[in-house]
C-alpha cells in the first residue's frame, strides 16, 4: 500500500493593496509581525499539525524572496516547495496549482497573514489531520465581531452547520470561517469544479460547501480563549505585532517559533537548533533558540 501524507499549503499571494506603501516592492507575508516575518506564524501552524511536505504559493515577483528566507526548509526538517500564481483567482486555485504536490493524499491550506494562538491548539491539529485521513474536511471558526468581512458559518437551532456564506452583508451568526482548511484526498479534483464567483475567483467557501452538503465537513470552534488575529491593514498588524510582544515579553516564551517547533517535533537536533540561535545570538529569538537547545528554557507546549 502507498504510504499517504498529510501535505500542507501555506498561500502567500496577493497584492497586498490594503498595505500600500509597506507593500509596494515586497510581499505582505514577509512583513514582520514583531520578531518574525509574518510567514513564520502559518508555517508554524502546519509544523505543529506534524505535516513536513510543505508548498508555498506567492507571485512570480515574491517567490525569489521566500526561496531566500526559507530554501528547501533542511534547515527546520522539512520539505518545502514552491509554485508561483501569476494572478490571483481564489484561494481555491491553491489546490490546482499545487495538484502534483497534493498527489493522492490529504492537504492542509493555511493563508500566509493568518496568526492562531491558543491553548489545545496542537490537539485540534491532529484531530484534523486524523479527519482528512479519514475522508472528513475540517474548518475553524472564530467569534468576531465583524463577520461580514468574513466567510461566514451558520447553523440551524440545534447548532449544525448548515451553510457557508461569503462576505454576507447580514450574515446570520458571528462565526466567522478562519483561513485554516484542513481536506481528505481528491481536494484538487473537486477544486476543479468550482466556477468563478461575482468576483471573479474560485472561492474557498464554495468548496468547503461542497464537503459541507456532502456531509463530510467537520466544524470546529476556537473558542473565547484562542487569538486569531488579522493582518490585513496597517493598524491590525500593528495590533498583532503588539500581542505577540505582549505575550513573548511577559512569558519569556515564543509564539509560533518554527525552528523550536522543528526541534520539539524531533526533526532538528540540539545542535542544529543551537547553530542557527548562534547566527543571531544578538537578540531575543537567538537567545531563546539557544536557550531551549540547552535546555534552560523549559516549556512542554510548542506554541
Ligand atoms: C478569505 C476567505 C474567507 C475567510 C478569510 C479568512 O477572505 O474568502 O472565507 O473568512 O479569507 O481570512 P479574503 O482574504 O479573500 O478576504
Amino acid at each position: 500500500m502507498k504510504n499517504i501524507t498529510m501535505k500542507g499549503i501555506i498561500l502567500a499571494g496577493g497584492s497586498g493593496t490594503r498595505l500600500y506603501p509597506l507593500t509596494l516592492v515586497t510581499s505582505k507575508q514577509l512583513l514582520p509581525i514583531y520578531d518574525k516575518p509574518m510567514i513564520y506564524y502559518p508555517l508554524s501552524v502546519l509544523m505543529l499539525a506534524g505535516i513536513k511536505d510543505i508548498l508555498i504559493i506567492s507571485t512570480p515577483m515574491d517567490l525569489p524572496r521566500f526561496k531566500a528566507l526559507l530554501g528547501d526548509g533542511s534547515t527546520l526538517g522539512i520539505n518545502l516547495s514552491y509554485v508561483s500564481q501569476s494572478s490571483p483567482d481564489g484561494l481555491a486555485q491553491a489546490f490546482i496549482l499545487g495538484e502534483e504536490f497534493i498527489g493522492d493524499n490529504p492537504c492542509a491550506l493555511i493563508l500566509g497573514d493568518n496568526i492562531f494562538f491558543g491553548d489545545g491548539l496542537s490537539r485540534h491539529l491532529s484531530n484534523s489531520v486524523e479527519r482528512a485521513m479519514r475522508g472528513e474536511a475540517t474548518i475553524y471558526t472564530y467569534y468576531v465581531n465583524d463577520p461580514e468581512r468574513f466567510g461566514v458559518c451558520e447553523f440551524d437551532e440545534r447548532g449544525y452547520p448548515t451553510n457557508i456564506v461569503e462576505k454576507a452583508p447580514n450574515p446570520k451568526s458571528n462565526y466567522a470561517v478562519t483561513g485554516l482548511y484542513f481536506y481528505p484526498k481528491g481536494v484538487s479534483e473537486k477544486a476543479k469544479t468550482l466556477v468563478p464567483s461575482p468576483r471573479g475567483e474560485l472561492e474557498i467557501t464554495d468548496l468547503n460547501n461542497l464537503y459541507l452538503r456532502a456531509r463530510q465537513m467537520h466544524v470546529t470552534f476556537l473558542s473565547r480563549g484562542y487569538a486569531w488575529l488579522d493582518t490585513g491593514t496597517h493598524e491590525s498588524m500593528m495590533d498583532a505585532a503588539q500581542f505577540v510582544q505582549s505575550i513573548e515579553t511577559h512569558q519569556g516564551l515564543k509564539i509560533c517559533c518554527p525552528e523550536e517547533i522543528s526541534y520539539l517535533n524531533g526533526w532538528i537536533r540540539k545542535e542544529d537548533l543551537e547553530r542557527i540561535g548562534k547566527t543571531m545570538a544578538n537578540n531575543e529569538y537567538g537567545r531563546h533558540l539557544i536557550n531551549v537547545a540547552s535546555g534552560k528554557v523549559k516549556a512542554w507546549s510548542k506554541l
